[in-house]
């Protein structure tokens, strides 16, 4: 079976990683760990864009060598693989020489097939956009809108790909795969925009204007447009593993339309490839409320913010607190809400009571259910109604209220706990006493190991480490995992340090 292939975009080197860069990542690698766990052959690929004007404008502020500037500036990226517990299984930077390799051949390909010519282009131009404009494009009053920042008037000659071509193939393609773009109202929107005529695509820049990109293989007069460049990323990289197409190309909203939506199908489709399976969009996080941007000091680096807490508190907070596919907003206020409530007061304190409990009343060692009563026979129900509905929930990329049914089970896990008040149990002398102290016991642990083993693809490095303190291996898959049974039982468990230790008090204002 062909492994389940998926891909970030490939982000810009032109600054470092931020919040938006991590939570496309972190997306990325809850759904590859939650195939994993499934049992699917998994191959996830992520990596760095950095050819074009926007990098070569970086480097040149900073005034460092161009391929400097992009080594420096990727191997962050890199180092955030790492930091964020990626399981990337490779990283592609666009200025690899097996990736030029390949957009050279493609270009060289649709070039013999007629599919790209050359033409005089006049008309307005955005540097800050590397993108051509239409009149069409023009605000009411004839003004071009901010995005495109400086628009400067220009007449060139340039190498054009054959878009419109494929226009009314790739709407009867769209229309014929409800999937193919998640979620439903990006697909109503991509087909909206298809209702007008598309322009044919100019693929190339002029060497004196842009030198940093890869030359076109028929014409060394000139380098290939970025996005030209930067999308065949997702094909380069596993050309000769026979992964191609990719299951999900995981994107943000701003890159949809155009490029993802339609330049990405039709390259494909003119190369006699298949489209990727799905286009998966998420949409964008604000930082308190506002656009995240360096000037105004909202902008949230993944970095420091590890190190501040720890890594699987932020992917935990990502992944609970935006929708997928909608926007969210980014504030230490709401993530200290979910970081006290869920992680140090609900699944920490179910950690260190169930290890507290074990060792002071059973010696460390897990005893055996000696009954099921009422309060046990209704956790196991509803742990059986939290898997089941967890494994749907995923399926839909419903992560946020997966993790909210999973919080609810060890809720109510911390809840039984009370209702059987081990601590009173202990001094019960009689036999029922004690068969219920050890079912009480038993029971706390075999509902951590469970509610967990669910949230692994969000936070693995915390989860192995209970599984650790529960005497457990590492979790590989889920199947035969998610059973309520004993086998626990004559487990010996060991310390787990604090997981989510409490943050300090906030400074009283005066
Ligand atoms: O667009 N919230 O790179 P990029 C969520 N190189 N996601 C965000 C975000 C935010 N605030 N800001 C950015 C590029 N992103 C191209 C992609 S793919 C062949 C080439 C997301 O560094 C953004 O939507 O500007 C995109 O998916 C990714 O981060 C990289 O953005
Ligand atoms: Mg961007």
């Amino acid at each position: 079976m062909k492994p389940f292939y998926l891909t970030t975009a490939i982000d810009y080197v032109n600054g470092s990683p931020h919040i938006g860069h991590a939570y496309e990542k972190v997306l990325a690698d809850v759904i590859a760990r939650t195939r994993r766990m499934q049992g699917q052959d998994v191959y996830f690929l992520t990596g760095t864009d950095e050819h074009g004007q926007k990098i070569q404008q970086g480097a040149r502020a900073k005034g460092v060598p161009t391929q400097q500037f992009v080594d420096e500036i990727s191997a962050e990226f890199v180092q955030l693989t790492k930091l964020l517990n990626l399981s990337n299984n490779d990283f592609i930077r666009t200025t690899e020489p097996r990736h030029k390799q390949v957009v050279a051949d493609c270009l060289q390909r649709l070039f013999d097939q007629g599919e790209i010519y050359r033409a005089e282009y006049q008309g307005f131009y955005s540097p800050r956009q590397e993108q051509f404009l239409q009149e069409k494009e023009r605000l009411p009053d004839g003004s071009w809108p901010e995005i495109f920042g400086e628009v400067i008037a220009i007449t060139e000659s340039n190498y054009f790909f054959k878009l419109r071509s494929y226009q009314q193939w790739l709407i009867d393609h769209i229309t014929a795969n409800e999937d193919f773009v998640f979620p439903a109202h990006r697909r109503k929107s991509l087909l909206e925009f298809l209702s007008e005529p598309l322009n044919d695509l100019c693929i190339s820049r002029p060497k004196d204007r842009l030198e940093w990109g890869i030359p076109l293989p028929f014409d060394a007069n000139y380098v290939t447009y970025v996005w030209f460049d930067a999308l065949l990323n997702y094909y380069s990289a596993v050309k000769d593993l026979g992964r191609w197409p990719a299951d999900f190309n995981i994107i943000g909203k701003d890159i949809l339309i155009p490029a993802h939506g339609i330049y990405w199908p039709i390259m494909l489709h003119a190369l006699g490839l298949p489209p990727p399976k799905a286009l998966l969009v998420h949409g964008w996080w604000s930082v308190n409320g506002a656009k995240m941007s360096k000037s105004t000091g909202n902008f949230v680096d993944p970095v420091t913010f590890c190190q501040q807490w720890n890594v699987d508190s932020l992917r935990y907070f990502l992944i609970r607190e935006m929708v997928v596919g909608q926007d969210a907003d980014f504030s230490q206020e709401q993530f200290l809400v979910r970081y006290n409530s869920e992680l140090a007061n609900s699944l920490g304190n179910l950690v260190n009571r169930t290890l507290n409990m074990t060792t002071r009343f059973a010696a460390g060692v897990v005893p055996a259910a000696g009954v099921a009563e009422e309060p046990e026979l209704e956790l196991q129900a509803l742990w059986a109604k939290t898997r089941d509905e967890c494994m749907t929930l995923v399926e839909g990329l419903q992560f946020h209220t997966a993790i909210e049914r999973t919080m609810q089970f060890v809720t109510a896990t911390n809840a039984y706990i009370e209702r059987r008040a081990p601590w009173k149990l202990a001094k019960d002398v009689s036999p029922e006493g004690g068969i219920l102290l050890q079912t009480a016991l038993a029971t706390m642990s075999e509902a951590l190991r469970l509610g967990s083993a669910l949230l692994w693809p969000v936070m693995p490095g915390a989860v192995d480490k209970i599984r650790g303190g529960l005497a457990q291996p590492p979790l590989a898959k889920w199947d035969g995992e998610l059973e309520w049974g004993g086998r626990l039982a004559g487990a010996q468990l060991g310390a787990v340090d604090i997981l989510f230790p409490k943050p300090p008090a906030p400074e009283k204002k005066a």
